[in-house]
């Protein structure tokens, strides 16, 4: 069935426990699972109600993480403006040295803004670093979570890109994933979610899920991996 208010997606994220980190994902895609062109253009692909519910998330958590790769390809600001509420902390995932000190994001006086590095020597400026040593497989999303948690940032989005999301998933540290699904076929492009391969359909993950109506043809799902 679907449902009108997609807001009401968000009850359990505003209703969660304080006891422990909540975390949220979301990503924009077509039908046919590409969240851009093979020219990167992506400019937008879901309509005015997706993004009206991406400011909702923004508006109701404590941190919003992006990996590098968002900021060298959008420059995001990353704040709330089309819904009221609090801009949330900025954390950038940089394992490389790779963010713009120019980034948008990097602005914002109302906001902290922590930079994510497996590296104690990152060039840090102003910013904070958040030091998290990595493993075989990148810098442990759980490592992560709860080092925002031990500052006191406990409700996280984790906006994108598709390898930041795909990592956070793939950790089983996400509680929700807001997939927002435009009427449009890409039919090539960057792909959306891409986690390890699995081989049989016993594997797959088979989150609780409930779709709603954004508006302009594009849905909501809203899949539910912790109950
Ligand atoms: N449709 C949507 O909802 C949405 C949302 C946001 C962005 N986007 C699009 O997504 C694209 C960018 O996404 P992307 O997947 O290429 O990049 P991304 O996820 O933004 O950033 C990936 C990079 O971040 C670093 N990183 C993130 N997590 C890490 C971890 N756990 N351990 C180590 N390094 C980590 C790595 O940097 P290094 O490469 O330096 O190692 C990695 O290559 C853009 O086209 C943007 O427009 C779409």
């Amino acid at each position: 069935m679907m449902n009108d208010n997609p807001t009401d997606a968000l009850a359990p994220l505003i209703q969660s426990d304080s006891s422990r980190p909540y975390v949220v994902a979301q990503l924009g895609q077509s039908l046919d699972g590409r969240i851009a062109t093979p020219t990167g253009a992506s400019k937008y692909i879901n309509g005015h109600g997706a993004l009206d519910f991406l400011h909702h998330i923004r508006a109701n958590v404590d941190a919003v993480i992006v990996g590098v790769g968002t900021v060298l390809a959008d420059d995001p600001l990353l704040t709330v403006r089309r819904v009221s509420g609090k801009n949330p902390a900025r954390i950038i995932i940089d394992p490389n040295g790779r963010l713009p000190r120019t980034a948008k994001c990097l602005s914002c006086e109302d906001a902290d803004v922590y930079v994510v590095s497996n590296r104690q020597n990152y060039d840090i400026n102003a910013l904070k670093l958040l030091h998290v040593p990595s493993t075989k497989d990148g810098i442990d999303p759980r490592a992560i979570v709860n080092s925002l948690f031990d500052r006191g940032l406990r409700r996280i989005l984790v906006e994108g890109g598709a390898n930041t999301v795909s990592r956070f998933i793939a950790a089983g540290v996400v509680d929700r994933l807001y997939l927002l699904v435009a009427p449009m076929l890409l039919g090539s492009g960057q792909t959306g979610l891409m986690m390890p391969p699995i081989d049989t359909l016993d594997e797959a993950l088979r989150p609780t899920t409930r779709c709603y109506s954004l508006g302009d043809g594009d849905v909501l799902f809203d899949c539910c991996f912790k109950n």
